[in-house]
């Protein structure tokens, strides 16, 4: 009885000690919610679902708050036409490196000596774009060809059932990774040696899957002792198939991983970190393209005059530019870059499943000025300020009609060109879709993805047929445990059936 009643006495005195000495929001700063635990705050419901926590948020608040999670204080800012002032905002004020290097030491144990991350994103545009954009589009075209048709697992004419989720993820990776690390041997399509590549490539495909399943409780400190084991295992193992003695050996390595090694011995970083350092990419690089691809498929499934115009579109731009895909050995960039269809479907496809958080570390107080009304807040120095793009521009439906329903046609304007005009509050938005994040924070490897996706969607539907296996499916929720990570993933996988064309001679 007195244990409990001193008990009783010291959870009181510390949640009063805890409410008098805890944050008071100061003028001009966000409406500042702490959320009822303390110390812990929204850390919970945030983690969660930060979509569905935010969005309560913004009800309750507007467009910009701080709320606290895990002891750190987030100012939250929904406003998109306000987005330059944080994403073009100096390196000295709002530091964009210090919780991505969190981060990668967390979820990769990648600790790399000090660097300028400026130079380091400089080197890898230089091999994702311009002259080294076009070797990539033709290595994954060879290896998509690879995985999809010289798979005897996937060569039949005769209906074959698999999830299009792991279809589509383990296709996207295991090209995507072939094109980026290398081949295991030199094999113009000599299929015994295309067997070594398969192989290989369905293992690293396999081990990185598993991984998946635990990073996000791994962003978080959230894995239980025999799920830390777990990760350990698998990453062991994936750090041998990277390691640097068989990467390597390898042929066709790509300009990019050439550059991030040499890149990496510069540094100074040992062989076995370096390996970690090449598990880091293969997440960075791979992990979103193969999720965006399974939702384009599977919104092209459900939606039959979508799929009719990305065929149609198909036929026409090749036949308009003299290709000939089944026959070609590489498709040429004027004719991904003329599929203006498929773009507004990726573009759609992407509104509705890229939600990455935009996040910066504030080194020292600051006014934010927002760009409406002139509104101006005072941020916090050690506080970290966040935008969704997701919740706004994406899925606000002051920008986008019926924003939660997929429009192929939504990025096109009439006449076929590229629709860019967007509204909110009657004016014109500079970012009304940021699948790819802005500023600093902007992906790299975007037009390598965009051509990865493309190729792969070509090569699908000029060689299979392809259906739901029940038409009338419901289209999977989220695993809302990933937003802010990038790309979405369904809850549950989906059932396709597809069978090789017959090519008629
Ligand atoms: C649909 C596919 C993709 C989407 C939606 C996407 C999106 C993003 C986003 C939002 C970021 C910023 C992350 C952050 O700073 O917090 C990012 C970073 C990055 N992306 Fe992508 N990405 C995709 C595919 C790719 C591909 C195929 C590659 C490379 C081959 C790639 C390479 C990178 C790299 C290297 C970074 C890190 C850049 C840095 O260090 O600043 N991405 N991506």
């Amino acid at each position: 009885m007195l244990l409990v009643a001193l008990t009783t006495l010291l959870v009181t005195l510390a949640l009063l000690w805890a409410l008098y000495f805890r944050r008071r929001r100061l003028p001009n700063e966000p409406p500042l919610d702490h959320g009822a635990v303390p110390w812990l705050g929204h850390s919970i419901e945030f983690g969660r679902d930060a979509a569905k926590f935010l969005s309560k948020m913004k009800q309750k608040h507007g467009d910009i708050f701080t709320v606290q999670a895990a002891g750190k204080f987030v100012t939250v800012l929904l406003d998109p036409h306000s987005y330059d002032a944080v994403v073009l905002e100096s390196s000295n004020k709002l530091d964009f490196n210090k919780y991505a290097r969190l981060l990668m030491e967390r979820m990769f144990d990648v600790r790399l000596p000090d660097y300028d991350p400026a130079v380091e994103k400089a080197m890898m545009k230089s091999h994702l774009q311009n002259k080294s954009l076009h070797m990539l589009t033709k290595a994954m075209f060879s290896n998509l060809n690879t995985v999809l048709l010289h798979d005897r697992e996937k060569l039949s004419t005769e209906w074959k059932e698999e999830g299009l989720f792991a279809f589509a993820y383990s296709v996207m990776l295991r090209a995507g990774y072939l094109t980026l690390y290398g081949n295991e041997s030199a094999h113009d399509n000599n299929p015994l040696l295309q067997t070594k590549d398969l192989e290989h490539s369905a293992e690293v495909y396999n081990e990185f899957y598993q991984l998946e399943q635990l990073l996000m409780k791994l962003a978080r400190s959230m894995l239980s002792t025999e799920e830390k084991k777990e990760a350990t295992r698998i990453k062991k193992h994936l750090w041998e198939l990277l390691s640097v003695g068989r990467l390597n050996a390898k042929v066709n390595r790509s300009s990019w991983l050439e550059g991030y090694q040499r890149h990496l011995e510069e540094l100074g970083v040992d062989n076995v970190m370096q390996s970690k350092a090449l598990l880091l990419q293969l997440w960075a690089t791979q992990g979103n393209a193969g999720p965006a691809a399974f939702w384009l498929l599977l919104f092209l499934l459900k939606h039959p005059d979508a799929m009719a115009a990305v065929h149609a579109e198909l036929e026409r731009v090749f036949r308009s530019k003299g290709q000939m895909l089944p026959e070609t050995e590489a498709i040429k960039q004027e004719v991904l870059d003329s599929a203006h269809v498929f773009d507004s479907v990726l573009s759609e496809t992407l509104r509705l499943t890229g939600a990455p958080f935009i996040t910066r570390e504030v080194l020292e107080d600051m006014p934010l000025k927002l760009a409406d009304d002139g509104r101006e807040y005072s941020l916090r120095k050690g506080d970290r300020i966040l935008l969704f793009p997701y919740l706004s521009p994406q899925m606000d439906s002051e920008v986008y009609e019926d924003p939660e329903k997929f429009k192929y046609d939504r990025f096109l304007n009439a006449d076929h060109t590229k629709k860019e005009d967007f509204y909110k509050g009657g004016k014109k938005l500079k970012y009304y879709n940021m699948p790819w994040g802005a500023g600093n924070n902007m992906c790299v490897g975007k037009l390598h993805a965009i051509n990865s996706i493309k190729q792969f969607v070509f090569i699908l539907l000029t060689n299979f047929d392809l259906e739901l296996k029940d038409p009338d499916e419901k289209i999977p929720s989220f695993d809302t445990s990933r937003y802010g990570f990038g790309m979405l993933q369904p809850r549950s996988d989906i059932k396709i059936r597809y069978k090789q064309k017959k090519r008629v001679k």
